[in-house]
């Protein structure tokens, strides 16, 4: 599936306080690999509040072109009849992931795992991406790529016959990267390892867990874990209910952090502490976020998210070694920065260059127009907030990356004039049904389409 190519505006403007409560759609990390540990599970495996956005569609979609049965009811439950760890079959057409990085580097471990070929394309923003971190470990494996040059799609991945196990230290804090090697080794005999230095989101670990696979994670003398599996593995189809993203819930947080008089509620939200970066750094500039009702289901913890617009932020240093908890949530944290009282700096944000857009730039560049003071370093960005709203009333250019397009519509709600993105559409790679979330809180973003 891939967007449009007619450009569609969309417009925020100042509005007063939100309130209400509302549930964002799934978690797009979880619903991917509920999909795909599904399709390699023998039986019927039931997932309950997928995300029904493209990305996520996009990864049904291959898995379906692999022999899967997926499909989805009037009841909104998905249910997918996998085929057996190693038992799908080669895909007799192009893979098109569209706008999605982590289908794509997820299937391209899980084919790296299984004696076949596919080739994998995208759209403009995914075939600009960098493949090798998860080429250089799957070829250890015993894969063979053709890629475009820069390791970038389209790409074609040919799995081995014998495929052999790996120990790898992992060059960059990537949860992509690894399940991309964990999902290879489900169907390669013997103990595959991957040894993690920071602590990335384990998404991957807990739903094998989930589905009945022993998953062992050891801490490493350097305070990093070493995670492995002994394959080959059998996978038990099982249900899964995947809870609202903690990365969508983010936007009308944010919101309602830099809108006085704001009370919002999200209940159903993942609470992995591997996830919640942003909320600790919003605590820390002074917001009133909390979590209520926090419980575990389907092995993860998920809760409620209360926001209060009620005290002025004011400006903090983010760690860098929270990123990898938050590496999604900077371009919104960065409008909540422009909005507070002092200085953010933020670092050790290398990895948002590579993203759906160089994030670090497109914040930088739609920050500088709506009248914001900052430095942008290699990985660092260091926002300069006077306390009050910026003027805003520019347009953004969004380079089909959603989380830029719905950070900006998040700052028109308070900028002095209203904010234009060039593109709307990607929003709905990872939330369907934002603008109408946002608006029944009490924005007022403008569209003549639904996104
Ligand atoms: C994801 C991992 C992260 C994140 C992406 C989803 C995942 O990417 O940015 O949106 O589901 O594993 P990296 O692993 O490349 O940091």
């Amino acid at each position: 599936m891939s967007h449009s190519q007619f450009t569609r505006s969309c417009k925020s403007r100042a509005c007063g306080a939100l309130s209400g409560s509302a549930r964002v759609p799934g978690d797009k990390s979880v619903s991917h690999r509920a999909l795909m540990f599904g399709a390699l599970a023998q039986g019927e495996t039931l997932i309950s509040g997928l995300l029904e956005g493209e990305d996520v569609l996009n990864t049904a979609e291959a898995l379906r072109h692999m022999g899967a049965r997926i499909g989805n009811g009037s009841d909104g439950l998905w249910r997918v009849r996998g085929v057996g760890v190693g038992k799908l079959a080669e895909p007799s057409c192009v893979l098109d992931m569209g706008n999605s990085g982590t289908s794509t580097r997820l299937l391209m471990g899980l084919i790296a795992g299984h004696d076949f070929a596919a080739t994998f394309t995208g759209d403009a923003s995914l075939n600009k991406r960098p493949m090798r971190r998860v080429m250089t470990p799957l070829e250890q494996m015993g894969a063979k790529f053709l890629a475009r040059s820069g390791d970038r799609l389209p790409l074609t991945v040919r799995g081995p016959e014998n495929p052999v196990p790996v120990t790898y230290s992992l060059p960059v804090a990537s949860a992509q990267v690894k399940s991309a090697i964990l999902l290879a080794g489900l169907n390669t005999p013997g103990r595959t390892t991957v040894i993690e230095k920071e602590p990335t989101r384990d998404h991957t670990e807990n739903m094998l867990r989930h589905f009945g696979v022993e998953v062992s994670i050891e801490p490493t003398a350097d305070g990093g874990e070493a995670i492995s599996i002994d394959g080959p593995v059998t996978l038990k189809p099982c249900a899964v209910d995947v809870p609202g993203d903690p990365s969508s819930a983010a936007f009308p947080i944010v919101a309602a952090v830099i809108t006085e008089g704001s009370e919002v509620t999200l209940s159903n939200v993942l609470l992995n502490p591997r996830r919640t970066g942003l909320y600790q750094t919003l605590q820390e500039m002074g917001a009133d976020v909390r979590f209520e009702h926090v419980r575990i289901e389907s092995g993860e913890k998920v809760g409620t998210i209360v926001a209060r617009g009620t005290r002025m932020l004011k400006g903090v240093d983010v760690p860098p070694e929270r990123a990898p908890s938050m590496i999604d949530e900077f371009p919104v944290l960065a409008m909540a920065a422009a909005c507070a009282q002092g200085v953010t700096r933020m670092t050790g944000l290398a990895e948002l260059r590579v993203k759906e857009s160089d994030r670090l730039l497109m914040i930088a560049k739609g920050l500088e127009a709506c009248g914001v003071k900052l430095e942008m370093g290699e990985d660092s960005l260091t926002i300069h907030g006077t306390g009050q709203p910026p003027k805003g009333g520019a347009t953004i250019e969004t380079a089909l990356d959603h989380r830029i397009a719905m950070s900006f519509l998040v700052l028109g709600c308070v900028s002095a004039a209203p904010i234009e993105i060039d593109d709307a559409s990607p929003i709905r790679t990872s939330f369907p049904g934002f603008i109408d979330l946002m608006n029944d809180l009490g924005a007022q973003i403008e569209t003549d389409a639904s996104y």
